[in-house]
């Protein structure tokens, strides 16, 4: 049994300038990698330049990374970060500023390869340093080592190859209280399908339940946020952040599940968001994993049965209808992906597979 979590998490309020001395410790330019508007909007962006400008480290903006990063993109970022000679990335944002903020510091590091090296299951994976600020809470990419990128050439978004972790994360809840219920929803109902698919998952472990559970636990103190029911407290917000952290360091070591890699196809091809994708498919999925099990993770997170569970997702995701062909693609490509199909703790056969993404 292993675990790893080498990344140094500081999680509280204001910690990216009362930590502003350890950001500065990664190097002396930073290229801070983000969306278009939304690390601005939300303050992280001002409190991270704010930071770097105390300690006289010298930053540059890569302000164009678009939902689910292509590979051309993490080329221009390489492009200007190696122009301004950056020693360090920081990635502000979502799963994907965060994501790609890793994917870049590879290649920025690695600056004489062309993109494949990206793709290269034999290269090797050192990077320059990296920070990451999350201002969602969903993809706990804070402190996972994945990088999902988008191959316009083969039409599909997937993991690199090469493992990443950030040096240094720094989670402030504040960064999401502006944030537009509907995002919200979706990106914590991906938290939860971290913490369940980690759960209910061939490689789990003691330690990776440790984390799940925990998890699900503070998922849960949420809820009725997101239902509505209640106006959130920083302490809410906080706790958000923290449970989609502890689902990153769950699926940091097993990886997530069938509805995770269903969903890939529901993104692509019907602009699904990712969180609301992902969880399109758990209920069936969780139909199909032992109920012992899934019995406990459903109470730990206040769910009487798989149905609430589905109830919930349906009140804050809303359940759109799907066109059948891009659920028969989805389980024709995921049932052809023999590591896919191993990812569950049950036999998987087709008629599984069916039956997860209902139809
Ligand atoms: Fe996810």
């Amino acid at each position: 049994m292993k675990f790893l979590m080498p990344t140094l998490v500081y999680s509280e309020e204001n910690c990216v300038l009362s930590h502003s001395a350890e950001l500065a410790s990664l190097g002396s330019r930073a290229l801070i990698v983000t969306g278009k508007s939304s690390a601005r909007r939300c303050g992280a962006f001002a409190d991270v330049t704010a930071a770097l400008d105390k300690h006289g480290v010298s930053w540059v903006e890569f302000a164009e990374v678009e939902e689910n990063p292509s590979v051309e993109t993490i080329m221009r970022a390489r492009q200007v970060g190696c122009k301004v000679k950056a020693d360090f990335v920081i990635g502000i944002g979502g799963g994907s500023p965060m994501d790609a903020a890793k994917a870049i510091a590879l290649m920025i590091r690695h600056h004489d390869q062309d993109w494949e090296y990206l793709y290269d299951k034999t290269a090797e994976t050192s990077t320059l340093p990296i920070a990451e600020i999350p201002t969602t809470a969903g993809t706990g990419s804070e402190v996972t080592a994945v990088s999902v990128l988008t191959r316009h050439d083969k039409h599909v978004k997937g993991s690199i190859p090469h493992k990443i972790f950030a040096d240094l994360a720094l989670i402030d809840g504040k960064y999401l209280s502006g944030m537009p219920e509907q995002i919200l929803a979706n990106t914590t109902m991906d938290a939860l399908c971290h913490l369940y698919e980690s759960y209910i998952h061939s490689a789990a472990t003691d330690f990776s339940r440790m984390c799940a559970e925990a998890g699900i636990k503070v998922w849960a103190r949420s809820k009725d946020i997101v239902l509505g029911k209640r106006e959130a407290s920083p302490e809410d917000y906080q706790n958000m952040m923290n449970a989609s952290c502890m689902a990153g360091m769950a699926i940091a070591h097993t990886a997530t599940s069938m509805p995770h890699a269903l969903s890939y196809r529901l993104t692509y091809s019907a602009h699904m968001a990712h969180g609301k994708a992902c969880g399109y498919f758990l209920a069936g999925y969780l139909r199909e994993a032992d109920p012992v099990e899934v019995n406990h993770i459903l109470s730990l997170a206040g769910f009487k049965t798989v149905e609430e569970l589905e109830e919930y997702y349906v009140v804050t995701c809303g359940r759109d209808e799907v066109p059948l062909e891009i659920l028969e693609q989805s389980v024709e490509e995921v049932f052809a992906n023999k590591g896919k199909c191993k990812l569950p703790p049950f036999p998987v056969y087709e008629a599984v597979i069916r039956r997860i993404a209902g139809i």
